[in-house]
């Protein structure tokens, strides 16, 4: 390995910037140079720049823009961008985050340049080839070099699909890290408006909200919510068009907000009786809040929030009764005992990892079961 080698982290998306704040300030600690490529697929300021700021992110060395399209056109723009950035930057380490478009095209661009990879987040698995997301999962996890597991059913998976056991670390969850780090600045008085006693909803699935069949099930089925609780909403860009016209707007028991940055949204979901979502993250933030979680999806990937936590799987048609249910019962508490390793302690985990891969350490099994 060379002098002071050099990491690169590839973010794209929302959920990208939660997972690496933990692990960049975690290698800052160790001295590791790094940098970030920030891709553009989200660039809206509520999507993007407010989470650099409430995370405390480094400004990224290059923002390729790639901006929306089908999944053809953004993962086509953002394999060209990266080629030429990732070739001019000569990283000895490229890091990717979850499964959004950024994160396949990444893993593609430096398996093609021969550029070793980590995987943050690896072997999730839904076994639902029809999101977007399953696919980005299997290909970046195929194709990575050191996987960090989240949770330990993921390394069965991996086992499964081949990946040999010395390539595994279970490391917990960087996500978690980032909601601990934000706990002490929750406060739902940060947010003007809020009923005294609410509840959240936060959609933007394919699945849920890119037909109009889709959109107006599950809008019947939350403005039936609505009567039993009142819901704020912070609405996806995606979702926005699809889900007004399915009659998502604002009303009696309504109140549909931009997209809130990382804190805001936080406090609000703290500070709720019930949380409604086809967020993945969201699945793991309300488990470690102990606020009830119903998720409008036929599966999940991250079934230890079902399991070990607050997350309940709902069609839209059982939603309403669900709610009804979730809301009697009041304050959730977790299935079992929360997910081992969600400690807050998962980015300086990956970080030891990286810097004895990056110096040519052996790796001992310590390492892979978070022991390093
Ligand atoms: C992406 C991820 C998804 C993740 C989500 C997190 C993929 C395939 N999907 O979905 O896994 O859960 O991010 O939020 O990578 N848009 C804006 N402003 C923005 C960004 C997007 O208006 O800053 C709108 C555009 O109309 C765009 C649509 O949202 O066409 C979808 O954006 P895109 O990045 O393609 O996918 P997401 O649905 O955000
Ligand atoms: N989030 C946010 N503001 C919002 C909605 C979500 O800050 O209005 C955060 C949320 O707390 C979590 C992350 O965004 O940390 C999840 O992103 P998203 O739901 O977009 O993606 P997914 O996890 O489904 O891939």
């Amino acid at each position: 390995m060379r002098e002071n080698p050099l990491v690169l982290h590839v973010l794209g998306a929302r959920p990208n910037f939660v997972k690496a704040a933990p692990v960049v300030r975690g290698l800052d600690e160790l001295g590791v140079r790094q940098g970030i490529i920030h891709t553009g697929q989200h660039y809206d300021a509520l999507m993007s720049d407010v989470f650099f700021a409430d995370l405390g992110l480094p400004e990224p060395v290059a923002n390729l823009g790639v901006g929306s399209g089908t999944h053809a056109k953004q993962t086509a723009a953002l394999l060209v961008g990266l080629e030429e950035v990732v070739e001019a930057q000569e990283p000895d380490l490229v890091v990717v985050y979850g499964d959004v478009n950024s994160t396949l095209a990444a893993i593609l661009v430096c398996a093609k340049l021969g550029i070793p990879t980590a995987h943050v987040e690896a072997g999730l698995r839904s076994f639902d080839r029809g999101m977007p997301e399953e696919i980005n999962r299997i290909v970046t996890d195929s194709l990575s070099d050191l996987l960090f597991a989240t949770s330990p059913e993921a390394l069965s998976y991996l086992a499964t699909e081949g990946v040999p056991a010395a390539k595994m670390h279970l490391v917990g969850n960087p996500m978690i890290d980032s909601l601990f780090a934000a706990l002490p600045s929750l406060d739902s008085s940060r947010l003007e408006g809020i009923p005294a006693r609410y509840g959240v909803a936060t959609l933007h699935r394919p699945a849920n909200v890119d037909t109009p069949e889709a959109a107006a099930e599950l809008v019947s089925a939350v403005l039936e919510v609505s009567r039993q609780i009142p819901l704020v909403v912070p609405i996806h860009p995606r979702g926005r068009a699809r889900l007004a016209a399915a009659g998502l707007v604002d009303g009696p028991g309504v109140k549909v907000v931009d997209p809130l940055g990382y804190v805001d949204f936080l406090s609000l979901v703290k500070g709720a009786a019930l949380v409604v979502t086809d967020s993945g993250g969201v699945q793991e933030e309300t488990t470690m809040l102990g606020v009830p979680c119903l998720t409008v999806r036929p599966n999940t990937e991250r079934p230890i929030t079902v399991t070990h936590g607050t997350n309940r799987l709902v069609t839209p048609a059982a939603l309403p009764a669900a709610a009804s249910k979730a809301l009697a019962d009041g304050a959730s508490t977790p299935a079992g005992e929360l997910p081992v390793l969600w400690d807050g302690a998962s980015g300086p985990r990956i970080a030891r990892v990286i810097a004895a891969w990056l110096k040519g350490e052996n790796l001992s099994p310590a390492s892979r079961n978070g022991r390093l």
